[in-house]
């Protein structure tokens, strides 16, 4: 794409990550680069080998006699409540008491004199158990009648019976979309220091400070004010960090504060990726009624999800499934529910995209269903789906889709990209029979934005501006590689009219920003960008005043100009003006705050506005593969997404690719895989397989929709970006197969599951050329 350079007063919206060179030069501090007290102790943690079990006794000898240790920590050093749970739920135990509920489940720690001894020692524990019967999955679990982690969400409107009984046509079937782990290269750590009285302060790799200090608070059973979480950066936490590094700062603190001696923990990444969360898994059933045009007259879906053994976020994710189950399209007559199961798994959490992505593929699925039953080309049956044109603009849950530019983007993609023209390439090239076939896909997203959970759509911000000019900039938001302090700095900087790099961005504190919601939903730099513009405008406010008053001019006629005030005919730099501020004992500091306007969610009732607003965007990707093999590769991408009128143009394309290709490893290589004790077998980087440079498309063409510009009043008529390209993936899901569909000459849909790795194209491929589909 263009990368127009757009100088605005001083502020360029262009700028690369503030930390970009500190990033691959290695000189940004993440939180195990802060320097240890002498005297500081490390935890690690025991995890249970059972996946259901009544535990009958744990045996510490030979980890107290191991050379280091200090001592071991259990449920009984709990002064306050033994839960960190997020949703207030009550099952989430730090330590498992009485019960195992899944196969990893933290039951103590060891803390001694460096992390080797305690990793060690913790190995040493004998445990006792008396197992119980297990269930692994959603399947299983809905089978055996089990519990839901949370109440169901179910969303309708119109009438399924009466319309699906009219139809001309209908189709039923399954399919099932797998987990993700979140492989930030930065894994979960928590580093707490003791402080007088109840007080400690600890640093930790989190999305979500505020709730890790009052889940600290709750489990130390102390105020909320005598805890301090700090963040300066994550290395990557695309959602797993949102609720799910509480148990490790709970940890870290217990011990600080039982041996009063700075402590740290830091899983190595096998344990990180067996104790803690990660997408779920969901099978979903659909039923469709639709016309010879290919137009959607009535769906029935559920959505059955492997929440794991605790609630943690799984309402939240499931809710969001089905608020995107209709993704770009206009559904007359639906009824969708949930079904968030229970199973004696790790509680499953948050991940980019946060369950859209399974509605999206859900609807994705339905489109090709139709198309193969149809005989058409999959992107016109989309096309006679999508909202847009009389009536046809309420969603499931009774929202107005009233931004819609979906018919602009995708047609402008289709010509760009030269689909119909590649396609017929496709069609041809399959129909010589050959080896190698090939796909090519076109899939539009349809995103909302804005937390589900109304009350989380809050942020607040702190900006200092000191006598000498320069700026200092807080907000309640996480820096995890997608450039949010960059953009709220670049907000700051533009509405001073300053240079950027006046703005020093300083460590996300609960101790500055109070009550913070977790930097999630995408929704970082609306939330905390307008919070800090809120702060500079009070701060301005009060400038004005006082060079109106002080030079005798109209309010009018003080104007911040690049680096400069204006002042009627006089001109003061930016830094002489603040210092006549200051000498006027001008307040030259502001808290900021911001609450997203007009949204609101009748959860009981299914209906409501959640969303602000939606965020699109728009994918084709062409594959081929080895018929032989089930390998392939992705030959080429072109992305057209939607971000609103950009804050910064080089960030959101890098969010967008980024996004991309991990939506792209979610439906292909990445595959998790669990024993049938419920033992995760996939726990490593060398059986579960994110994609490689080397997989990138050959071709990979992303482009933002420019022209674009939110309807409403978002920072600068943004729109969020963090989450909504990573289901423009979906696209090589649907080329793959349409690749297998030509096995069996587009007769019909192959119903591959999600992710579609090499076994499962090649398994799909045989089933076709055996005739059963
Ligand atoms: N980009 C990077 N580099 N690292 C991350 O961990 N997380 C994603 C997305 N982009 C992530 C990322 C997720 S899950 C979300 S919700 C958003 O960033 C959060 O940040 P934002 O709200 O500021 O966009
Ligand atoms: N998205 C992401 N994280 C969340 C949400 C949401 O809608 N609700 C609670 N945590
Ligand atoms: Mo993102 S899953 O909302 O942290």
């Amino acid at each position: 794409m263009k990368h127009t350079t757009v100088i605005k007063g001083a502020a360029t919206t262009d700028l690369r990550h503030d930390s970009a060179t500190k990033h691959v030069t290695g000189a940004a501090d993440y939180t195990d680069d802060i320097a240890e007290p002498v005297g500081t102790l490390h935890a690690y943690l025991g995890l249970s080998e059972v996946a259901h079990a009544e535990i009958e006794n744990i045996d510490f000898s030979a980890v107290l006699a191991a050379p280091g240790v200090v001592g071991v920590l259990t449920a009984d050093d709990i002064p306050g409540v033994n839960d960190v749970s997020p949703t207030g739920s009550n099952d989430d135990p730090v330590f498992a008491t009485g019960k195992i509920e899944f196969w990893g489940q933290p039951l103590f720690a060891v803390v001694a004199e460096s992390r080797d001894a305690a990793r060690r020692a913790a190995e040493l524990a004998e445990v006792s158990y008396k197992k119980l019967p297990h269930i692994l999955d959603a399947v299983q679990a809905i089978e055996a009648g089990g519990p839901c982690v949370t109440a169901p969400l179910k969303l309708e409107r119109g009438d399924v019976e009466t319309a699906m009984a009219a139809a001309e046509h209908r189709i039923k079937g399954q399919m099932t979309a797998g987990g993700q782990d979140h492989m930030y290269l930065e894994g979960h750590i928590a580093f707490a220091m003791p402080g007088e009285d109840e007080d400690v302060t600890v640093y930790s790799s989190t999305q979500h400070p505020s709730e890790a200090q009052h889940m600290v608070a709750h489990v130390l059973g102390v105020a909320s004010n005598a805890v301090t979480v700090n963040v300066r950066r994550m290395g990557g936490g695309f959602g797993g960090k949102e609720s799910q590094m509480s148990l490790f700062c709970a940890v870290a603190a217990l011990a600080a504060k039982k041996w009063n001696r700075a402590v740290k923990i830091r899983p190595d990444r096998d344990q990180d990726m067996i104790a803690t969360g990660k997408r779920h898994d969901f099978v979903i059933d659909y039923d469709v009624a639709f016309d010879s045009d290919g137009r959607i007259q009535a769906l029935d879906g559920s959505f059955a999800a492997r929440c794991g053994f605790s609630a943690d976020l799984s309402g939240p994710v499931t809710d969001r499934a089905l608020f995107h189950a209709d993704n770009a399209y206009f559904y007359p007559h639906v009824r969708l529910v949930s079904k968030p199961m229970k199973t004696n798994t790790v509680s499953n959490t948050a991940f980019r995209g946060f369950g859209g992505p399974h509605g999206v593929i859900a609807a994705e699925r339905i489109m090709e269903e139709i198309a193969y039953h149809l005989g058409k080309d999959p992107l016109e049956v989309r096309k006679v789906n999508f909202y847009g044109g009389e009536g046809r603009d309420l969603t499931p849950y009774h929202q107005t889709v009233s931004d819609n530019i979906l018919q602009r983007l995708v047609g402008e993609l289709e010509d760009t990209s030269q689909y119909q023209a590649r396609r017929a390439a496709v069609l041809e090239h399959n129909a010589k029979g050959g080896i190698i076939r090939k796909g090519i896909a076109l899939t539009p997203v349809k995103f909302g934005i804005s937390f589900t959970a109304t009350w989380f759509n809050q942020a607040g911000a702190l900006v200092h501006v000191y006598n000498d000019g320069s700026i200092a900039l807080n907000h309640g938001g996480t820096e995890m590689g997608q450039g949010l302090n960059t953009k709220v700095a670049q907000v700051v900087a533009d509405a001073f009219q300053v240079d950027f790099d006046r703005i020093k961005i300083t460590q996300t504190t609960t101790e500055k920003v109070p009550n913070s919601s977790a930097t999630a939903a995408s929704s970082g730099s609306d939330l905390n960008g307008m919070a800090a513009l809120n702060a500079v405008e009070q701060i301005k406010a009060r400038l004005v005043t006082f060079a109106a008053e002080t030079w005798k001019v109209d309010p009018s006629e003080v104007v911040f100009a690049p680096n400069e005030v204006h002042i009627g005919d006089t001109r003061l730099s930016f830094n002489a003006f603040i210092k006549q501020a200051y000498m006027a004992r001008i307040q030259l500091s502001a808290a900021g705050f911001y609450k997203t306007p007009d949204i609101h969610w009748d959860r009981a009732k299914g209906k409501g506005r959640p969303f602000y607003y939606y965020a699109y965007g728009a994918s084709v990707s062409e594959v081929s593969i080895d018929t032989l093999t089930g390998e392939y590769q992705v030959d080429r991408v072109d992305i057209l997404h939607d971000v609103g009128r950009s804050l910064n143009p080089i960030l959101d394309k890098g969010q967008v690719e980024g996004a991309f290709v991990q939506g792209m490893g979610w439906v292909t290589t990445e595959e998790l895989w669990w024993d049938d004790e419920g033992c995760l077998r996939t726990h490593a980087p060398s059986t579960y397989k994110i994609p490689l440079a080397s997989d990138l498309p050959r071709e990979f063409n992303v482009n933002l929709a420019d022209w674009s510009e939110n309807r409403e009043l978002t920072i600068k008529r943004s729109k969020a970006v963090g989450e909504p390209p990573f289901m423009l993936g979906i696209s090589v899901f649907e080329a793959l197969s349409m690749a297998v569909a030509s096995i069996a000459d587009y007769r019909e849909c192959p119903r591959l599951d999600s992710p579609a790795t090499p076994e499962r194209v090649l398994m799909a491929i045989d089933r076709l050329q055996d005739g059963e589909g």
